[in-house]
């Protein structure tokens, strides 16, 4: 098997970081997984190298320590033997209105989904440039191209990453390193399971394998699923925020 895929992905104990470290396994990776709950990741980590017969292993990693999510590059490339790709995929969500008081959840979905990411993969870029390759790939959302109301704390936090991936994609793809911008609609897992909608929802499984397929082909850019999301984001975009506001 290629040396080129051994990745570190974050947010696998649970939704679809554990169902993408089932397929990145079965396609031949190995994989650093990290998460908070390392008692099931360690379970996950011995029963995927086992059935794949691939390296894979467990760390325990709060991207919120954003120290930690930097020292887990350094970690993970000495339990890989190197690093060919990061995987940013920790991410919550917490619906309130704006000001509804809950200023503390959205500062902690921001030091999740963005400044967490921004640790690891700032490294990783570091660590890439020295070695003259990398992947790079980032878990953003649709909620990072149109605004979802009543998850202003959660589209501040895509957005955010987005303008963070297209920044550092024109700075680095000239130099080795690819970057993977992934912007799922509504894929079923337990970030979305209590919403009331979840418009063109796929299943875990076909999400991964997506996922998979643009990590494999290194697309630089796609929604996930492609239809109707590549169709619809960029529309919704467009529409006045009191339109969104009323429908959504
Ligand atoms: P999930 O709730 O099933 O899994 C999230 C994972 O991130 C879990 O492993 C959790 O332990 C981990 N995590 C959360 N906070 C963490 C922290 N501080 N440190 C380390 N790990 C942490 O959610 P899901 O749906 O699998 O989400 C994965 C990513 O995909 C997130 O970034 C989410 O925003 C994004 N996404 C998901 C969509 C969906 O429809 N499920 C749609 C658009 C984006």
């Amino acid at each position: 098997m290629s040396q080129a895929k051994r990745y570190l992905l974050t947010g696998a104990s649970s939704g679809i970081g554990e169902a993408l470290a089932r397929e990145l396994a079965n396609r031949g990776y190995d994989l650093v997984l990290a998460a908070r709950r390392i008692d099931d990741l360690k379970l996950l980590a011995e029963e995927l190298s086992n059935k794949h017969g691939r390296k894979i292993l467990a760390l325990p990693l709060d991207v919120t320590d954003f120290a930690a999510a930097q020292a887990i590059i350094g970690q993970a490339s000495e339990a890989l033997g190197g690093l060919d790709g990061v995987i940013a995929n920790a991410g919550i969500a917490m619906s309130s209105k704006v000001g509804s008081g809950h200023f503390d959840n959205d500062k902690r979905v921001i030091e999740t989904n963005l400044t967490g990411a921004i640790a690891s993969l700032d490294t990783a870029t570091r660590l890439f440039l020295q070695q003259g390759h990398g992947h790079l790939v980032a878990l953003a959302s649709v909620a990072g191209k149109v605004g979802l109301p009543g998850n202003a704390g959660y589209s501040a936090s895509k957005f955010g990453l987005v303008g963070y991936m297209r920044t550092l994609q024109s700075e680095v793809t000239r130099k080795g390193i690819d970057c993977s911008l992934l912007l799922p609609g509504f894929i079923d897992t337990p970030l979305n399971r209590d919403m009331k909608s979840r418009p063109f929802v796929i299943s875990v499984e076909r999400g991964a394998e997506l996922i998979a397929d643009h990590i494999e082909n290194r697309r630089s850019f796609a929604y996930v699923p492609g239809w109707p999301w590549a169709l619809l984001a960029p529309l919704l975009s467009l529409l006045p925020p009191s339109l969104l506001g009323k429908y959504f």
